[in-house]
């Protein structure tokens, strides 16, 4: 199962949500795969990897050129200090590299590199930048599903529609297979009328919003700071027991609206 995080804002929770999702994952004990196809490599660093050593920039520049071919993506993995958790790290390199991989059409090879893990890893999720640009383009080629973080603002609620016709157009082009396995609430405030309105009207709009909702905490800041996951760094934490039941409810496959992409 190969899920993507993305939405074309910055700032809305992907890293934190890839991250959290992907170590509670592991912990569980499923071999759990983190792509990061972010340039600026948050949950790469999240994850303690230093910047040091291969990452799947080297693997997207392997496809280039004369003896350009399938990259063996297995020697670009990191064995991160969790079990079950490896990372295919981001780095610099892939913002000068997109244009030259766009023009020679290397859109699918992401998705052939995970096909050739796939004996490995039970659960692959994969980071993306907050562009709808090559990378996320290629992020969702390769997955089977995709999930939206939602910040509760104003302007996000009106990108949601833009971002839902560039999935549409993508799925249609590029991967029939590709289901919106949902909206994942970030930072919702309950207590709030704007945080609850916004996300009835997702609703209304038949759009599938996930649950349980995942609340703001510095814990998650902590989290980042000491490169531990939540569910390390504080495993009784509400914000912890929200993303467990989030990841819960995503196994479970009991989350309506498999089917929103294909209207
Ligand atoms: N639920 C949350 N509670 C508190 N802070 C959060 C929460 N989600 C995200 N943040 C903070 O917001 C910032 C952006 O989150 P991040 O996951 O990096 O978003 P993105 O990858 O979409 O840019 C980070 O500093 C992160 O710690
Ligand atoms: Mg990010």
């Amino acid at each position: 199962m190969k899920r993507v995080v993305f939405n074309q804002k910055g700032g809305v929770g992907k890293s934190s949500i890839s991250v959290n999702l992907a170590a509670i994952s592991a912990e569980q004990g499923y071999k759990t795969l983190l792509v990061d196809l972010d340039m600026q490599g948050n949950s790469s660093h999240y994850l303690g990897w230093e910047g040091d050593g291969p990452s799947v920039a080297d693997l997207f520049k392997q496809t280039v050129g004369w003896f350009g071919r399938l990259p063996e993506a297995e020697s670009y993995l990191y064995d991160t200090a969790w079990p079950n958790l490896s990372l295919l790290p981001a780095s610099e390199a892939l913002g000068p590299l997109e244009r030259e991989l766009e023009m020679r059409y290397k859109i699918f090879k992401l998705r052939d590199a995970l096909k050739s893990l796939e004996g490995e890893f039970e659960r692959v999720y994969i980071d993306t930048p907050p562009n709808f640009n090559f990378y996320s383009k290629a992020a969702l080629i390769a997955a089977d599903s995709v999930l939206i973080p939602f910040d509760c603002d104003g302007f996000s609620a009106q990108a949601i529609t833009r971002l839902m016709d560039n999935l549409l157009e993508l799925k249609n082009d590029h991967n029939p297979d590709l289901s919106l396995e949902g909206i994942v609430v970030n930072q919702f405030n309950p207590q709030a009328r704007l945080p609850r309105q916004l996300v009835a009207e997702l609703t209304d709009k038949g759009l599938p919003v996930l649950k349980p909702e995942l609340g703001s905490s510095v814990k998650l800041r902590e989290s980042h700071q000491a490169q531990v996951p939540l569910c390390h760094l504080a495993p009784k934490h509400k914000l912890t027991e929200q993303f467990r039941g989030l990841w819960r409810a995503l196994e479970a496959e009991s989350v309506v609206g498999r089917e929103a992409l294909e209207h």
